[in-house]
This record gives structure tokens, C-alpha cells and sequence, in this order.
């Protein structure tokens, strides 16, 4: 037996785990740093805030296990806000506010997309987070990281209402829950929860005709053409695909778009 392949099915046993009993439980150091080898091909792979596995528990960072498995790690969201920000330093904005556009992290989770958005864009970020326990953890992290982010314990829909439109370098991250939108078949965004064509036009709603841009993460087997069927209407501008660690429709993209009115 080759000792250096991933065990697979060691991975999706511990997907399950995280998903089910783990889903609220605060995981410990050891598992974090079990998470980092089985999804990422090693320990430090888990890293959230610039932090891997091995030191989150000595710097307070707290996850569940939902999270985990839920989460964009560090070597995912820093190369998707590197071409954000090239993206947008090519672009002249427009808009009321056009030279003080937003953040939003409509769907927060650990916060870590939008912590590397606002770093690296140097801008300051919204984020809501529906699950309280999810919440807790993540007020936590960013507290203990001395993050300036706004989070609300909220639906992404009041966080849209209190946030008009200032201009199209504005950036919604759109990462709703999979659920059962995750099948062998692949990732079907019309079934995500909310479905990404409602979250879309909910963003839409609340622009008044201006357009902005989105940052999504998928896995890399998409059904049903449900990514474009999304995106209808919209331009895209980028995907960053990160160096498989797992079998295919188990590993992440990520996509920029041009969201119109
Ligand atoms: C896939 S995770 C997001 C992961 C996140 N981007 C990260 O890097 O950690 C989805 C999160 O959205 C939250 N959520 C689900 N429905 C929501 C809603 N209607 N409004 C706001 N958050 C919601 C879930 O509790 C979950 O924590």
C-alpha cells in the first residue's frame, strides 16, 4: 500500500462526523490538526486568520465542526481577494460612494473570507452569521484575531436591508450552506439553502440597478449547469481553482462575477 495517498474514505467518514454528532461540538486540538490531514493533505492546510491547526487552540480560536468542514481556508481566500483586488485596481468605480465600496459576508461562517476581502482590499467588512452557535465561535475568533469586522447574528437578508449600494467594487461572498444541493451527481446551486439564484436576487434588490461583484465558492463537479443557470445575466471574471487534495467533486473552486441590476 502506498502510505503517502490520502485516505479518502477516512475523509468522508470524518465529513460525516463534523456534519452529524460534531456539528455544534467545539473541536479539540487534536482533531483540528486531523481535519488539516484528511481534507487538506496536511496539518497546516486547516488554517483560518493565518493560523494552522496546531496553534489555534493555544490562541483561543475555537471551531465546530461544522465549520470546519464549511469553512474557506487561508490558501483558498487569499488568492481569491490577491484577483479580486487586481480585478478591481483595473476598473474605475462608479456610485454614490464609489471610492468607499463594501464588503459583505452574507453567510460568515468563520469569518475567514471576509477577514482576507477586507485585508487585502484594505476595506472595512459586514458580515452575518443565522446560527448562534456558529456566531459565538466566530465573535470569538475575530475578537481574539483584533478583526474590525461588523458581524451580526442575522439572516443575510436584514444585513442587505441595512446596507445600500455605494458602488460596483462593492463585494458580496456568497457561501449559503450545501446541504442536500451535495450529491454524487455534484454541487447543484439551485438547491443550496437559500438557493444561490434567490440569494442573487435578493443582492439585486437591495443595489438599486448598480452593479457589483460576487466572490462564490463551489466544489469542482457542478450539476445541472446550475452555476451558469446562476449567473445568467452576469459576467464572469474569474475562477481560482486550489491544487485538489481530495477525489473529484470533493475538491473547491472559487468564482468572480460581475453582478448587473
Ligand atoms: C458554508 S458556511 C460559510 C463558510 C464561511 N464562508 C467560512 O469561510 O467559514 C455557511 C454559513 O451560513 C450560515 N447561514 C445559513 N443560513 C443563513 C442565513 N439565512 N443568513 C446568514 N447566515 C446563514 C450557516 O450557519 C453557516 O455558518
Amino acid at each position: 500500500m502506498n502510505t503517502h495517498q490520502p485516505d479518502h474514505s477516512a475523509y468522508f467518514a470524518f465529513r460525516d462526523q463534523l456534519l452529524g454528532p460534531l456539528r455544534t461540538t467545539v473541536l479539540t486540538s487534536q482533531q483540528l490538526c486531523e481535519a488539516g490531514r484528511l481534507i487538506y493533505g496536511h496539518e497546516a492546510g486547516l488554517s483560518l486568520y493565518g493560523i494552522p491547526a496546531a496553534d489555534m487552540a493555544p490562541k483561543g480560536i475555537t471551531l465546530l465542526g461544522r465549520t470546519v468542514i464549511e469553512c474557506s481556508v487561508d490558501d483558498y481566500t487569499a488568492p481569491v481577494a490577491d484577483a479580486l483586488a487586481a480585478l478591481q485596481a483595473a476598473s474605475q468605480p462608479q456610485g454614490p460612494d464609489a471610492g468607499n465600496p463594501l464588503i459583505a459576508d452574507l453567510f460568515c461562517g468563520s469569518g475567514n473570507f471576509g477577514h482576507h476581502l477586507g485585508q487585502r482590499l484594505m476595506r472595512a467588512v459586514h458580515a452575518a452569521e443565522l446560527d448562534p452557535a456558529v456566531f459565538g465561535t466566530a465573535r470569538n475568533n475575530l475578537d481574539r484575531i483584533g478583526s474590525a469586522i461588523t458581524l451580526r447574528l442575522t439572516d443575510y437578508r436584514d444585513l442587505l436591508r441595512e446596507l445600500p449600494a455605494r458602488s460596483t467594487h462593492d463585494t458580496y461572498v456568497v457561501e449559503p450552506p450545501w446541504g442536500p444541493a451535495f450529491t454524487a451527481a455534484g454541487l447543484d446551486l439551485t438547491r443550496t439553502s437559500p438557493p444561490v439564484p434567490e440569494i442573487l436576487d435578493d443582492i439585486r434588490r437591495s443595489r438599486d440597478g448598480l452593479p457589483c461583484h460576487i466572490a462564490i465558492k463551489t466544489n469542482d463537479q457542478i450539476a445541472h449547469d446550475s452555476l451558469d443557470r446562476s449567473f445568467t445575466g452576469a459576467r464572469h471574471l474569474a475562477t481560482i481553482t486550489p491544487a485538489p487534495s481530495l477525489p473529484s467533486g470533493a475538491n473547491m473552486d472559487f468564482h468572480l462575477y460581475e453582478l448587473h441590476g
